[in-house]
């Protein structure tokens, strides 16, 4: 029928995993289209919490298949990890669970390499997670990565052996030192155990799907501000974020994308360095981490914090062509008297913009701030927008209004139930 895109508005950990979740049961098909291990997606229901990083945020529901797409860079060592952690679950990955063969594999060496360019670029390092992620997609775009579909080729073991000694050649000349002989073993055995899992060729599996009428969800990770091309360059990730990126990782066709989600936290964070113009670096800031648990899912790196950015979020919503917008984390901003929300930018010269500049990490311009009062109430007993506190009703109202989109979802807490629907 159509694909449905979910991706995140600001620098990533939204809230995409508990949304995906929890839209799941409307769908058929849940497919990651970028990204890698550099993802953590959180989802609690039933009591547990469970942080995914590469497996699509579907797989807790029977019904629905699960598919790695093409755009995704694969770790098969984390893969490994992630499958024995499920293991408890009783999830039958035969039938959910399928990854693409032109997927590219992460070798142990992309990691080193990550490691190694960080550490030469010192005290403007973009704060990478450092799982590879830069190193596998420069390959990939160098045309010369190894992908999924290669590891049950015979050839698969040459082609390792030339870009590993080529990895050695780069790595020698930054001087590192990296010891090959656990990761490689550990990286042998993961292959083996991937194998056994369904490898498939997506872009005619998903088509094929889209042909039979079923339902698709497009699970985006990272996050629109880290985007290789519209985030805070050069302090991004190294794929497409956006709904484009849906297409070219999945092999689906623009015109079959329908609803685009965009979802957004009641506040702003990032984790890693790079420009933050609405970042509070104060009580408020400390405030937001220690109320909203602000700390990686990933890497456990404490997020930084700050205000709500709407020209950051105008910008999102053009690119991806976002129909709804989800708000979460509303919940953590419960116990503010007030609330700042950033409407615009003032430039040097004086002049208001609501665009976002060239360069967000020049210092010549700075945030201009609307003060709203705060709910300052606790939320959990409320499951339905209207009984909302007045001031939450218009804390939307002007989200809505100023980012001329409706919100329909509203998150008050982490768990699949603490999710309010506002789609009548
Ligand atoms: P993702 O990368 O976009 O999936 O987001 P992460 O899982 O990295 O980070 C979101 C964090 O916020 C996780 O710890 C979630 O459990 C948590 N979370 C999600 N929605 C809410 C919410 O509405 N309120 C609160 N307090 N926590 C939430
Ligand atoms: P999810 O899907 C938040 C950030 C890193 C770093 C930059 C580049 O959970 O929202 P990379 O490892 O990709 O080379 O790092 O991007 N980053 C994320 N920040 N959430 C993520 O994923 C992220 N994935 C990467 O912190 O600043
Ligand atoms: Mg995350």
């Amino acid at each position: 029928m159509s694909v449905d895109v979910l991706l995140g508005l600001q620098w990533g950990d939204e809230g995409k995993g508990k949304i995906v979740d929890y839209l799941a049961p409307q769908y058929d098909v849940v497919a990651r289209f970028q990204g890698g291990p550099n993802a953590g997606h959180t989802l609690e229901f039933d009591g547990i919490k469970h942080v995914l990083h590469q497996i699509p945020s579907g797989i807790f529901h029977e019904r629905i298949k699960n598919i790695i797409g093409n755009g995704v860079v694969l770790d098969p060592v984390v893969f490994k990890k992630e499958i024995t952690g499920l293991q408890k679950f009783n999830i039958n990955f035969k039938k959910n669970l399928f990854i693409s063969k032109k997927a590219q594999v992460i070798l142990p060496s992309h990691k080193f390499l990550d490691d190694a360019y960080e550490k030469a670029k010192g005290d403007s390092k973009i704060g990478s997670t450092l799982r590879g992620i830069g190193p596998a997609y420069q390959d990939k775009i160098a045309r010369q990565g190894l992908r999924v579909g290669d590891i049950v080729s015979p050839a698969f073991e040459d082609k390792y052996r030339h870009l590993l000694n080529l990895h050695k050649t780069i790595l020698r000349y930054y001087n590192y030192e990296a010891d090959f002989t656990e990761k490689e073993k550990e990286f042998e055995d993961a292959l083996h155990f991937m194998k056994s899992f369904n490898i498939i060729d997506s872009e005619y599996f998903i088509n094929q799907a889209i042909g039979n009428k079923e339902k698709i969800l497009a699970e985006g990770a990272q996050g629109s501000l880290l985007d290789i091309d519209f985030g805070s360059y050069p302090f991004v990730t190294s794929s497409t974020t956006m709904t484009a990126g849906a297409c070219t990782g999945l092999g689906v066709a623009p015109s079959k994308i329908k609803n685009v989600y965009g979802i957004f936290k009641a506040y702003c964070t990032r984790v890693g360095s790079g420009p933050f113009p609405t970042e509070q670096v104060n009580d408020i800031g400390e405030t937001l981490r220690k109320q909203g648990n602000e700390y990686g899912s990933t890497t456990g790196r404490p997020r930084r914090c700050g205000w709500i950015d709407i020209p950051a979020l105008k910008y999102a919503i053009m690119l991806n062509g976002v129909t709804e917008l989800m708000m979460m984390k509303v919940d953590v901003l419960n116990s503010f008297q007030e609330i700042k929300v950033c409407t615009h930018y003032k430039l040097a010269d004086g002049t208001l913009t609501d665009q976002l500049p060239y360069d967000l990490c020049a210092a010549n311009y700075e945030p201009v701030y609307t003060t709203l009062p705060g709910w300052h109430c606790d939320l959990s007993a409320y499951r339905d927008r209207n009984s909302f506190p007045q001031q939450l009703k218009d804390y939307v109202c002007f989200l809505e209004n100023a980012l001329n989109t409706p919100i329909t979802i509203i998150s008050i807490g982490p768990d699949r139930n603490q999710t309010v629907s506002t789609k009548s």
